[in-house]
């Protein structure tokens, strides 16, 4: 069948352009996804608005359109990212109200408000009037106008925020704030680190069995064979120590960016990105349809035992499967997108769809190769650096696939656009299981 590119497992919108996840979190018997929503333009421009998905199971979706407009003069150029923090029987939303003055500005160092606003939602869609909690003037005197993207949380009996920015010296740095009633806010301290970029986004600091993290999106750093490939990256630092220890790209793939992570009511922390990245020099061909870009595959983060952050889709995807099939080395087999493969490997392994892409793992190396640029539209290798590969999991929707490789340790997604929804799958070195795979369910109120 010819692919009209629809995704079957991924959140993506009917029209218009979606970027980051935004406002996590489990509420009221719900998932509630909302996201960076450009309903104007495919190309992102326009109006920049709050998007709003919900589901009891990360299964069953409903979209309930726009909820958050640009329409006060704190935000009249973009309800930009923010985060959910449920308190009782409400939903505060934090977010970034953009404002470009009019003038002669370069927009780093003057021109640009950034405001932290809240709203609050009973119900996930209707929002009260929106309440500015901090100005560009709450900042330290050594940002730039780039301050934004607030995540909230509660600790040690008080709320927490951590905000992105940009200094005037052009470092990239984390601001973090402390308050005792959601609303006024004090700053406690920043986070910074040598070498990494000009500009930090969409902090996240969270806790998983005892060990902490700190997720940010670098902007500036130098790229690598094996690492910081795209344009922009990101990644998750350790903190343990009050120091930033070893920064791990969360995804070693042609496309993600912007992740944000949240608790499920089960205490299992579940972390959506952004299956895209601003300023790419690839394309996605879903604009000449009418929209661009989509949400990663919702993944349960563990910590491995000797302290490293795993990543693996979250189990609800499994109750997707559908005729399984064992597959082995030297098989080549015919499967309809989406599907599922989960494999052990040993020694050198290639997993190839048609003259689509391919993985290759191969002397300590592997890579995520594009064969056909029809289908990469401009992507070529992004290659990862792992000395033994053990087990490969790969997810592969209508236009893209997302590879977990050892459990989680490292994880490459990358959108693609084969012609045909059915693939020739041909695999070397491993065994394992080929599932085709159901869709999600996506309902739109009207
Ligand atoms: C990250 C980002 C955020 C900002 C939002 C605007 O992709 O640049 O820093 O809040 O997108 O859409």
């Amino acid at each position: 069948m010819k692919n009209d590119f629809r995704q079957k497992l991924h959140l993506e919108p009917k029209s218009g352009w979606i970027n980051d996840p935004n406002g996590l979190c489990y509420f009221k018997g719900e998932y509630h996804v909302y996201y960076q929503y450009s309903p104007d333009s495919p190309s992102g421009s326009g109006r920049k608005c709050w998007g709003h998905w919900k589901s009891p199971d990360l299964i069953s979706w409903r979209s309930t359109g726009t909820v958050l407009f640009p329409d006060t003069p704190e935000d009249k150029d973009g309800v930009y990212s923010g985060c959910g923090f449920v308190k009782g029987d409400t939903l505060y939303l934090f977010y970034t109200g953009n404002v470009k003055e009019d003038g002669d500005h370069d927009y780093i160092t003057s021109g640009r408000g950034a405001n932290v606003i809240l709203v609050t939602t009973k119900n996930g869609h209707d929002m009260s009037p929106k309440k500015i909690l901090l100005r560009n003037s709450d900042y330290p005197a050594e940002c730039s106008c780039h301050v934004r993207d607030p995540k909230v949380w509660e600790e040690d009996g008080r709320y927490h925020m951590v905000l992105g920015a940009r200094t005037l010296q052009d470092i990239g740095c984390v601001l973090h704030y402390v308050s005792d009633d959601l609303e006024n806010w004090t700053f406690l301290e920043k986070y910074t680190a040598d070498d990494m970029g000009y500009m930090w986004e969409c902090p996240d600091e969270f806790t998983i069995d005892g060990h902490r993290f700190l997720s940010i999106s670098p902007q500036g750093l130098v790229h690598g064979k094996y690492d910081n490939q795209n344009v922009y990256s990101s990644g998750h630092y350790c903190m343990e120590n009050g120091g930033l220890t070893d920064f791990t790209e969360w995804d070693k793939g042609f496309d993600f960016y912007a992740p944000q992570s949240f608790e499920a009511p089960d205490g299992r922390r579940i972390l959506l990105g952004w299956e895209g990245i601003g300023d790419i020099p690839y394309t996605n061909p879903t604009v000449e349809l009418g929209w661009q870009h989509c949400l990663t595959l919702p993944r349960e983060l563990t910590v491995s035992d000797d302290g490293k952050i795993l990543q693996n889709p979250v189990r609800e995807l499994e109750s997707l499967r559908k005729d399984a099939a064992l597959i082995n080395s030297g098989d080549t087999v015919e499967i309809s997108l989406p599907f599922d493969l989960a494999a052990k490997a040993a020694g050198d392994i290639k997993v190839r769809f048609d003259n689509v892409l391919q993985f290759v793992s191969c002397g300590g190396e592997s890579r995520l190769e594009f064969l056909d640029d029809s289908a990469g539209c401009g992507r070529d290798v992004r290659y990862a650096h792992i000395p033994e590969l053990r087990d490969i999991r790969i997810i592969a929707d209508k236009a893209s696939v997302e590879v977990y490789i050892n459990g989680g340790e490292t994880v490459m997604s990358a959108r693609m656009y084969p012609e045909e929804t059915e693939i020739t799958l041909s695999a070397e070195g491993i065994s394992g299981t080929l599932y085709e795979l159901n869709g999600i369910e996506v309902i739109t109120d009207e």
